[in-house]
């Protein structure tokens, strides 16, 4: 991650950002005439980005623009940002001072996210790293809207959204269900979140039948991570307790996805569990007040000699029966059982994020997440409002019961798919079957995995969820 400073002073030799709002004189930064001339004609022009080449350094000129709504103007900042991150790097700087002199916090704090989303690279598997390797990787601010401890709650949220990148990007052959429960680990002794790792024998004794029946055809164990952040004097009594799918590959088991393409992004199909190790890593860095539990069932879904199979019956944690009748539906086989077991901490609200259905992605895209919920209309407005302003859209679905009528098996409690109607509402049903507290499902099915970069949304894993659940989180009980 970038290195964020505060300073009270800008240098005066190394490369300069300077945000401004558009009445603003910018040519007290000019050293000399015929630069004080070319800004005002680029500012008549109403550029919103200028660059100066001072020969020693670089100075940029961000203009603030307006929007209607605020987070909207965020979001434009937020893109402002990441086109300013490219120009540095390309032009291989590596230290930057920002000048803040524009009025608005909320826009401060976007324009600071917005470089650190935009630095992000994955680039642990190839062999030049250093020549690939961005140049950037420090940024000292000066600004009155944002003192020492904002600042590193940013660090805190973009480190989050770094490590849930980082944990999409790596492929099976490094992360199985073992390594993602030991690099979540790996993460909470730096943030200073505990975790549990439960292997296959305490899973047996637990009774997860979902988890265990998607991991029959796998060479490799499952592992369930339970990750606590309780911080001293919480504002919560009971906990917030966020469930993450944990599929570390999705071959569709025996019910395999077509070779055309389907399968070439499911290593990411353990983002949910990403999103939430991320979020939990945020909270616990930045010390949000807050207690809030993670729940990742982890496996791989494959063909293998001994896998479940179409019409078989899985006795799930909860003793509810199931009639399997696509193994590719296996994602709500995984998070029925941590949902259930969820149930022992008599939680205040649930919140579940998978890339669950690949009907959600032909229902909204890539830029907004399918939420289905039993919690009330307060708790959903909260999360969609937090949706807005970190720009990680939510849109919900009824969770009307007719829905769950599809799901009625001739042989079991339950089946694990519906017909081809709706099937990111029954995919949301099937895990309601397993809640008894306030709950919301997240299908991120869309934004959790990019084919092309999207200004700050890199390609691959987009650490989507992070950012919405400590916006949401922080605002908790508040
Ligand atoms: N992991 C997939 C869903 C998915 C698809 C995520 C595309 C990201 C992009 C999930 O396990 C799955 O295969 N779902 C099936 C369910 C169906 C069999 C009811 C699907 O959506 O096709
Ligand atoms: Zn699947
Ligand atoms: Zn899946």
């Amino acid at each position: 991650m970038l290195n964020l400073l505060k300073t009270s002073r800008v240098s005066k030799s190394e490369s300069l950002i300077v945000f401004a709002d558009k009445n603003a004189d910018l040519t007290v930064y000019c050293s000399s005439g015929p630069e004080k001339s070319f800004i005002k004609d680029c500012i008549r022009k109403k550029q919103s980005q200028i660059v100066i080449n001072q020969y020693n350094r670089w100075i940029v000129f961000v203009i603030a623009e307006d929007e209607k709504t605020l987070f909207r103007a965020k979001e434009k900042t937020r893109k402002q940002a990441v086109k300013v991150t490219a120009f540095l790097n390309e032009k291989k700087v590596k230290k930057v001072y920002l000048d803040d002199i524009q009025k608005n916090p909320a826009k401060s704090d976007a324009f600071v996210e917005g470089i650190c989303l935009a630095n992000y690279q994955f680039l642990k598997y190839f062999g030049k790293k250093k020549e690939k390797e961005n140049s950037l990787i420090s940024l000292s601010i000066k600004t009155k809207h944002l003192n020492q401890n904002e600042i590193s709650r940013i660090t805190a949220v973009c480190e989050g959204v770094y490590h849930a990148r980082n944990l999409v990007n790596e492929p099976l052959s490094f992360l199985s269900a073992e390594q993602l429960a030991l690099e979540v680990k790996k993460m909470g002794e730096e943030a200073g979140y505990a975790t549990e790792i439960f292997r296959k024998k305490k899973i047996e004794a637990l009774k997860m039948g979902g988890l265990l029946a998607v991991n029959r055809g796998s060479i490799d164990p499952p592992t369930f991570s339970i990750l606590e952040y309780k911080p001293e004097n919480p504002r919560n009594k009971k906990p917030v307790i966020l469930v993450g799918k944990g599929l570390v590959f999705d071959t569709g088991g025996l019910s395999l996805k077509p070779t055309s393409g389907s399968m070439d992004a499911m290593k990411s199909d353990m983002s949910g569990g990403a999103a939430v190790a991320g979020a939990i890593y945020a909270l616990s860095k930045a010390k949000v007040p807050v207690h809030v539990v993670g729940l990742i069932p982890a496996t791989d879904n494959r063909p293998g000699e001994n896998a479940y199979a179409p019409q078989d019956v899985i006795t799930m944690h909860d003793g509810t029966t199931v009639e399997v009748l696509n193994t590719d539906a296996e994602g709500r086989m995984i998070l029925a059982d941590a949902l259930s077991y969820a149930k022992k901490y008599k939680p205040e609200l649930v919140i579940d994020l998978a890339t669950l259905t690949g009907a959600a992605v032909v229902a909204v895209g890539r830029n907004a997440t399918v939420a289905i919920s039993n919690a009330g209309k307060k708790t959903v407005d909260k999360i969609k409002k937090s949706g807005d302003n970190v720009y990680e859209r939510i849109v919900e679905f009824p969770a009307w019961d007719e829905y769950a009528e599809q799901l009625v098996s001739g042989v079991a409690d339950l089946k694990n798919v519906g017909n081809r109607e709706a099937g990111a509402i029954t995919a949301g049903k099937f895990l309601q079957h397993f809640t008894d507290y306030p709950w919301i499902h997240l299908d991120i099915a869309g934004p959790a995995y990019l084919d092309s970069s999207d200004s700050y949304r890199p390609k691959g894993g987009t650490g989507m969820g992070v950012r919405l659940l400590f916006d949401f989180l922080s605002g908790w009980k508040k």
